[in-house]
């Protein structure tokens, strides 16, 4: 009956529905196929995601890689230091390195010219020449020392510690101005050109001269030889003009002789002060040994320097420096052309206005006759140890009236004033007494004193001086103690006096023993053994 039915069903009707049938289930099955894609769309494009990456990650590699290949394949770099910055043979961007031996003109290539000094070690492309990199180190130089200065030449001689010849440098006239024989610079080989002045404060400060402060009023004794050094120097520098009407030649050089400590220095400085003069205080023995070599340049430059600053006086201690056993002994001739460089300058001195040679020597017998012609060392001046009279006006400079006195000696005298005489002649008698003797023990657990030498035959200012200060220091330590009511009625004593005196001559008779002890050796080792033993 279905058939019936079915056949009884309008044949457009039905298919209408079977096409709708059919459309429905392609449908499905596109929504299917759809999802499908979709799903794989999206697999796909983890996956392209995915190998990007992954490319990504082996380009890196690949780059590091090469950098790696690139760096190896590179030359090595060179390195060397700059030595020149400037001249006419340089561009803007060029510098002169050394390398080992050779010279070499490079390119700043990535550094610019202002962040690179002279010394500093650079890396250099072996190529190109040019700079690469700047490394922290820098080549310090080496230490020369001024020979001379050529003003003339803008030049200077140099001589450095290794090299046995002499260099001469080019230097700027700023330089010029600053750098003075004797001075020690670093300079950077092979150029020679200079890094640095380095501090030789000795030679500078003694080429520089001083201005001394010492009055007439400090020093004590010495009257006559005040007296001879006014008539010889001061005096034909105040009456220049009279001297020089009268056709009277001032002497040029004086010579002060006498034992150490007793006021030679001292009266060189206190002339320049009272005349305000320059003062050169110039160690003779200081120029032979330390600045070998030089001694004659810096000799000359001394003398220019005192004509630049005159009026003005060199002072040349320990002159005998000259000639005792390291003169006499020395081979090198060193000290020959210094004797001969100071007469010349010394003859020089009647062009030059107002500069003054004074000599000092503990040692006259070692003074070679040559110094003393006239027209050099003319004027002789001995300054002797001070006797009882000299030692009381030293005594009067240190040992003031407005010092505070013992009162119980003040009781004794009757006054300050005789109570502070009675502690100076305290000091004398126990200075100048004949049998006041130093006595010292030879080792520390020796059972006796010896007598070594009578105090009165090592009486100096120096010592004198040194006594004061001393018995002072004494004074302070017994005093430091007291309550202030009880410090009113304290002053300097005798025992602090005493005790001064004992500790003073026996510590100078000590110096005094191991100077001489020295001079011993000096003259063995010169000449290779015992002079005594033949
Ligand atoms: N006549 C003196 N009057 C005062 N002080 C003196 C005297 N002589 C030496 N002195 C003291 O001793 C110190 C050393 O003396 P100095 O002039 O250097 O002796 P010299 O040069 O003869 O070796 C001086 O600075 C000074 O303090
Ligand atoms: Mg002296």
């Amino acid at each position: 009956m279905g058939n019936d039915n079915e056949s009884r069903r309008d044949p457009k009707a039905l298919l209408h529905e079977m096409v709708q049938e059919f459309e429905k289930e392609k449908e499905l099955e596109l929504a299917e196929m759809r999802r499908d894609h979709e799903s794989q769309v999206r697999e796909l494009s983890f996956k392209v995601r995915s190998m990007e990456r992954k490319v990504e990650e082996y380009e890196s590699k690949v780059g590091a890689f090469e950098k790696m290949i690139e760096r190896v394949k590179q030359p090595p770099l060179i390195s060397g230091y700059i030595v020149r910055m400037l001249g006419a043979d340089l561009k803007e961007d060029e510098v002169v390195l050394a390398r080992g031996a050779e010279l070499i003109k490079v390119n700043t290539g990535a550094v610019k010219k202002d962040q690179l000094k002279l010394g500093k070690y650079v890396w250099v492309h072996p190529q190109t020449y040019a700079i690469v990199e700047v490394s922290d180190y820098a080549h310090s130089g080496v230490v020369a020392k001024i020979a001379d200065v050529i003003k003339e030449m803008s030049k200077i001689v140099i001589t450095t510690e290794e090299g046995v010849e002499k260099k001469l440098v080019h230097v700027t006239p700023e330089q010029l101005e600053e750098l003075k024989p004797g001075f020690q610079i670093s300079v950077l080989p092979p150029l020679m050109e200079i890094l640095d002045v380095l501090p030789n404060l000795e030679v500078k400060t003694m080429l520089l001269g001083e201005r001394p402060n010492v009055r007439y009023a400090a020093i004590g004794g010495l009257g006559d030889a005040i007296e001879r050094i006014k008539d010889v120097i001061v005096l034909p520098f105040q009456e220049a003009d009279l001297f020089k009407e009268i056709g009277l030649e001032a002497p040029r050089g004086v010579l002060l002789y006498g034992p150490p400590g007793c006021g030679k220095t001292m009266l060189a400085k206190c002339v320049a002060t009272e005349n305000d003069m320059a003062f050169f205080n110039v160690s003779v023995a200081d120029i032979l040994s330390k600045w070998v070599g030089e001694s004659e340049r810096i000799t000359k430059e001394l003398f220019r320097q005192a004509q630049a600053r005159a009026p003005a006086i060199i002072f040349f201690d320990e002159i005998d420096a000259l000639f005792t056993t390291r003169g006499l002994l020395d081979t090198s001739g060193v000290h020959k052309n210094i004797v001969s460089q100071i007469l010349s300058e010394m003859d020089g001195l009647v062009a030059m206005k107002h500069v003054f040679v004074i000599g000092a020597t503990n040692r006259p017998d070692m003074m070679d006759p040559a110094l003393m012609r006239p027209g050099r060392f003319d004027e002789i001046i001995e300054i002797a140890r001070p006797d009882r009279k000299g030692a009381t006006e030293i005594l009067k400079v240190y040992i003031t009236e407005s010092l505070p006195v013992d009162s119980a000696l003040v009781k004794e005298h009757g006054s300050k004033e005789s109570a502070m005489e009675a502690l100076r002649k305290y000091v004398i008698d126990e200075l100048y007494g004949e049998n006041k003797w130093i006595e010292t023990k030879l080792s520390a657990d020796a059972k006796e004193k010896i007598k070594t030498v009578k105090r009165k035959d090592i009486v100096s200012g120096a010592i004198i001086k040194a006594i004061v200060t001393t018995g002072k220091k004494n004074f302070v330590k017994r005093v430091m103690g007291l309550k202030k009511s009880e410090r009113v009625r304290e002053g300097l004593s005798l025992e602090d006096l005493r005790a001064a005196i004992e500790e003073e001559t026996k510590e100078h008779a000590l110096t005094e023993y191991s100077t001489y002890e020295q001079r011993q050796k000096e003259l063995f080792r010169k000449i290779g053994g015992d002079p005594m033993v033949s």
